[in-house]
């Protein structure tokens, strides 16, 4: 992120300096000017690549979870967007706050659904939310006492992982069985 505005950053000053010296009728400057705004195009590209995008098949057919699942992509792609733009411990830490809170909100709505309907596999559910968890503190455990060295884009594409794999596998095996319960 920080190379590529450098980069972008370089290439202004180039064309700047290159119509200085050489005029708007030469060809160099509005080479500088065509690959800046080519370097910015696929910046764009690639930072939008990286966000979470909802799929109809995330659905588990359920609607408080499927609202809840939608809301934890949305403050993934936030917590990402304060990491990639580097805006600073107080909105990073703001971010993720309210992403671990959201998800504490989500397992909770989770697990008390299927203890109440009796899910056969509701302990080693339980487990890997515990587990999720206690990995995600450790992370901004460490990132509290270190700042800055812990690369947080690292726990960003684990969070990512994690929630699209849990969604899209751990999650769908509870539906047809809460959905059999009356759940919708
Ligand atoms: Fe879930
Ligand atoms: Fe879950």
């Amino acid at each position: 992120m920080i190379l590529t505005t450098l980069l972008i950053g370089a290439l202004l000053v180039g064309a700047l300096i290159t119509f200085i010296v050489l005029g708007f009728t030469h060809f160099v400057p509005w080479l500088f000017v065509l690959a800046t705004i080519g370097m910015v195009a696929w910046a764009n590209f690639r930072d939008k690549r990286k966000f979470l995008v909802w799929k109809d098949e995330y659905s588990v057919g359920i609607e408080a979870i499927d609202r809840d699942h939608k809301k934890l992509l949305n403050l993934i792609n936030q917590f990402q967007t304060a990491v990639l733009y580097r805006t600073g411990r107080e909105f990073e830490q703001e971010a993720f706050d309210s992403l671990v809170e959201y998800t504490r909100t989500h397992f909770r709505r989770e697990e008390d659904l299927m203890e109440e309907h009796g899910y056969p596999d509701f302990e080693p559910h339980r487990e890997q939310h515990r587990q999720m968890i206690a990995q995600v503190e450790a992370c901004m455990a460490q990132y509290m006492s270190e700042g800055r060295q812990v690369p947080l884009e690292r726990a960003v594409s684990f969070l990512q992982d994690w929630l699209i794999n849990h969604i899209n596998g751990t999650d769908q095996q509870y539906s047809e069985f809460l959905i059999s319960k009356g759940v919708h």
